[in-house]
């Protein structure tokens, strides 16, 4: 449902308490405050403080309740101390958008440091399982909530300079389908989304050293352009909205169908 200016009017997530790791910048920002636009509480954890001071005043801006908590998710003591918080606060965790993840060293393999290694899969895999494990610790008793864990369409296709980061989405793929088995009759529902590219810091980053990667690549996009943050938002929301309730394990491709090009 929209306004007559185009934006949304569904409040499908009024009073619902969503945490958002990751959530200070990029697309972890945009679906916090897609969730607070639809009369969420937001939970906001990122190693930022600033940008997750920053997105914390957007949200309440927006007219919702936000917090923000600081944590490395491959800390587990900051992981521990997070949900230690979210547990004392009494207020049942209804989503959890397991979104924090870092590209890493863009390098061809046998140029690729074994501490890239180690951080990328520390971030992106064993941040992702602790968080959900703790996650799952608060939703099971009560047989309800939604995690969503972030994936990408590099776990799908091949990207050459980045096997670490690929190899570790893959991994969230494999671990998303076996968690969301475990839950299946707990009224716990697990998935992930593959976002394709999409116009962040991150993205930037990337293609920092090299402008004309970045121009032949968008060019190869369906699109002709990249993903937005909140086009990406709006699929997480979709995904964590009831009318989701059958996609469970799975990853939705929120890429404007890149990887049709690049499989
Ligand atoms: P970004 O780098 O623009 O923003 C990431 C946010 O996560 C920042 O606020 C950062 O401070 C936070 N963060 C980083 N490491 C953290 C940690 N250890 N603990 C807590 N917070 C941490 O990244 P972007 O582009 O927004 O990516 C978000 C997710 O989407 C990531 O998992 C990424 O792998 C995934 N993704 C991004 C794509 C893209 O083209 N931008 C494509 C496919 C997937």
């Amino acid at each position: 449902m929209t306004d007559m200016t185009g934006t949304s009017t569904m409040r499908r997530f009024s009073g619902k308490s969503v945490l958002v790791t990751g959530g200070g910048a990029g697309i972890g920002r945009a679906v916090a405050l897609e969730f607070a636009k639809e009369g969420a509480n937001l939970i906001v954890a990122d190693v930022d403080e600033a940008a997750g001071g920053e997105c914390v005043d957007l949200i309440r801006q927006a007219g919702a309740q936000g917090e923000f908590i600081r944590a490395d998710v491959a800390s587990p003591d900051d992981v521990s101390a997070l949900f230690a918080t979210i547990a004392r606060s009494g207020t049942p965790l209804d989503i959890a958008i397991n979104n924090a993840g870092i590209e890493g060293h863009v390098a061809l393999v046998e140029d690729q440091p074994d501490a890239n290694f180690d951080r990328v899969f520390a971030v992106n895999v064993q941040g992702t399982f602790q968080c959900m494990r703790e996650e799952v610790k608060l939703m099971k008793p009560r047989g309800a909530g939604v995690i969503i864990n972030f994936a990408s369409i590099a776990a799908h296709v091949g990207f050459a300079g980045l096997s670490v980061y690929t190899a570790s989405k893959a991994a969230v793929l494999a671990m998303t389908k076996s968690v969301a088995l475990e839950l299946a009759q707990s009224g716990v529902r697990v998935a992930s989304v593959s976002p394709g590219l999409v116009q962040t810091a991150m993205l930037e980053r990337f293609f920092a050293a090299d402008a004309n990667a970045k121009q032949q690549m968008t060019a190869s996009l369906p699109l002709g352009r990249p993903c937005d943050s909140y086009e990406v938002a709006r699929g997480v929301l979709f995904l964590a909205s009831d009318d989701a309730s059958l996609v469970l394990g799975q990853t939705l491709n929120l890429d404007g169908g890149w990887a049709y090009v690049k499989s």
